[in-house]
């Protein structure tokens, strides 16, 4: 008899998510975390603490800009960055212990260290071997490298440095605007450093629709962001306090550079399968280093597989999630599901920038007839009294049938509005089930249900 039915390695949101409900479903499971807590990535040195220096830095912002509006006079508000630094720790303490609490509600073991695969069945924890009748592999992502540039996460540091900087820098670069670079870009802008981002493409947010993105991109200038796009970065130099960012402008080769006390290297990540043993298992590897799977998440070695940042799709925790659980009800003989048209993508910027499903871009090269409704925050009371009207939500409908193919949200509250579309996506709404729906007074939600409006025979307060 195997030890147990399943053993998943890495406990961040993929492999924790799943563990729990292998565990509910009555299968005898554990999972294996190298990390001193559990949560992963997201929970120690990702989502979570990013989001609490977001809630820190944007209350500096509110006390600095708006508070004098509303006639509350707190003086100039002095930022403790150690307790803030402390504040952020202990958000990660409260949710890493949250985990190990549902591990043992739930009778997951917990096995400690670094596992690895010797034979299919079978999970190596230091000198113990576990045998199970399935893995799941949730080993999840590392920051991805750049040539020419070495980081030591001191000055040249990746998202896990810019997360426990011992001071606040005066000027910071940050390599890649992408999510990373622009949710930590504004934190650190909002605390006073000078930011530049430095960007290969033309553009920031590469996927994005375009017109959020251009909008994005003039929202955050207007909060003290500098952008410099097409750039090709060629190199850092550092010294014990500074560095030199040097780079090439693709339009002309032109070459500059720029001098920094932190430079942020934002430029993406890649999966982490190292220590594993899956070459010598021959277990099968997508072309950029993701762990290839089939449509039920298994790959081609019997009773193992893998969910998460460590295969294809948006390194996202909610898609990891849904993973997570969906392999579990497939190990527990039941139907998992994904359904990978509608996974919300947000940025916690402020305003915030949500989406779900296809962008303008992506139905233009499809061919398909769409059409569009837009609603600005400028007419919604509720953004306007708490000096968020900046932004927008765009709808995206089907021309023939009104069916919703998207949405682009830049606006206060961007990241819970979106699953109103979520739902409406699922169950496949028109733009009119959304505009005869009663949306409560004064909401944000206004906004969709104006966009939706937009669709037909227009919004109201436009
Ligand atoms: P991970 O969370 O990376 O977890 C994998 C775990 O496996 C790790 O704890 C690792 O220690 C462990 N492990 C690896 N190998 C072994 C081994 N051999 N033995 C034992 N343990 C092992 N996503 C969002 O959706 N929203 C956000 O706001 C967001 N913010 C982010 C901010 C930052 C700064 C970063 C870096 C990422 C952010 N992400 C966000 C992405 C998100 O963190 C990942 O998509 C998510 O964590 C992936 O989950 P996972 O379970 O696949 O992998
Ligand atoms: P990213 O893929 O979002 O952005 C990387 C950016 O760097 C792109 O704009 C790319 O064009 C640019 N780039 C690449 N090479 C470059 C070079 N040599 N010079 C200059 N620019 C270059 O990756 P990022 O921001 O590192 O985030 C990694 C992952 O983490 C993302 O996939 C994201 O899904 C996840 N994440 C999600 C968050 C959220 O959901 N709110 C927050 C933070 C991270």
């Amino acid at each position: 008899m195997a030890d147990y039915d399943v053993i998943v390695i890495g406990g961040g949101p993929g492999g924790y998510v799943c563990a729990i409900r292998c565990a509910q479903l009555g299968l005898k499971t554990a999972c294996v975390e190298g990390r001193e807590t559990l949560g992963g990535t997201c929970l120690n040195v990702g989502c979570i603490p990013s989001k609490a220096l977001l809630h820190a830095s944007h209350s500096l912002h509110e006390a600095e800009h708006n508070f004098e509006k509303m006639g509350l006079n707190a003086g100039k508000v002095k930022v403790d960055w150690e307790k803030m630094i402390a504040y952020k720790d202990d958000v990660i303490g409260q949710n890493t212990k949250g985990i190990e609490f549902l591990f043992k509600k739930n009778k997951v073991d917990w096995l400690k260290g670094w596992g690895s695969i010797p034979a299919a069945g079978k999970v190596q924890v230091g000198d113990e071997v576990h045998t199970a009748k399935n893995i799941v592999i949730a080993t999840g992502s590392e920051s991805a490298s750049l040539p020419g540039v070495d980081v030591d996460e001191k000055i040249v540091v990746t998202s896990t440095g810019a997360l426990e900087l011992p001071k606040i820098p005066k000027k910071m670069v940050v390599i890649g605007a992408g999510v990373i670079g622009l949710e930590m870009g504004s934190v650190y802008a909002r605390l006073g450093a000078e930011v530049t981002v430095v960007e290969f493409l033309d553009n920031i947010t590469p996927g994005m629709d375009a017109e959020v993105a251009r909008s994005f991109q003039k929202l955050l200038k207007k909060q003290g962001l500098d952008f410099i796009l097409g750039a090709a970065v060629q190199n850092v130099e550092t010294t014990k306090t500074k560095a030199k960012v040097n780079y090439k402008l693709r339009k002309d080769d032109s070459e500059h550079s720029l001098d920094a006390d932190v430079v942020l290297v934002a430029t993406g990540r890649k999966p982490y399968t190292d220590g594993l043993g899956l070459e010598a298992l021959g277990v099968a590897m997508e072309q950029r280093g993701q762990v290839k799977i089939d449509a039920h998440w298994a790959t081609n070695v019997k009773g193992i597989y893998a969910i998460g940042d460590a295969v294809v799709g948006p390194m996202l925790a909610h898609k990891a999630e849904d993973e997570g659980m969906a392999v579990a009800e497939v190990l527990a003989g039941k139907h998992g599901h994904v359904n990978y048209d509608v996974i919300p993508g947000v940025i916690y910027t402020a305003p915030e920038v949500a989406s779900v499903g296809k962008t303008e871009e992506q139905l233009k090269a499809e061919g398909r007839a769409y059409k569009v409704g837009k609603f600005s925050f400028m007419g919604n009371g509720r953004a306007k009294a708490v000096f968020q009207g900046d932004g927008f939500v765009k709808l995206i409908v089907d021309a023939a049938t009104d069916r919703v193919l998207g949405c682009h949200i830049i606006g206060p509250a961007a990241g819970d509005m979106i699953h109103e579309i979520c739902v409406a996506m699922e169950f496949g709404a028109s733009a009119q089930d959304i505009a005869l729906t009663c949306h409560a007074h004064p909401t944000f939600s206004e906004a969709v249900r104006e966009a939706a409006l937009a669709c037909g025979d227009g919004a109201i307060h436009a």
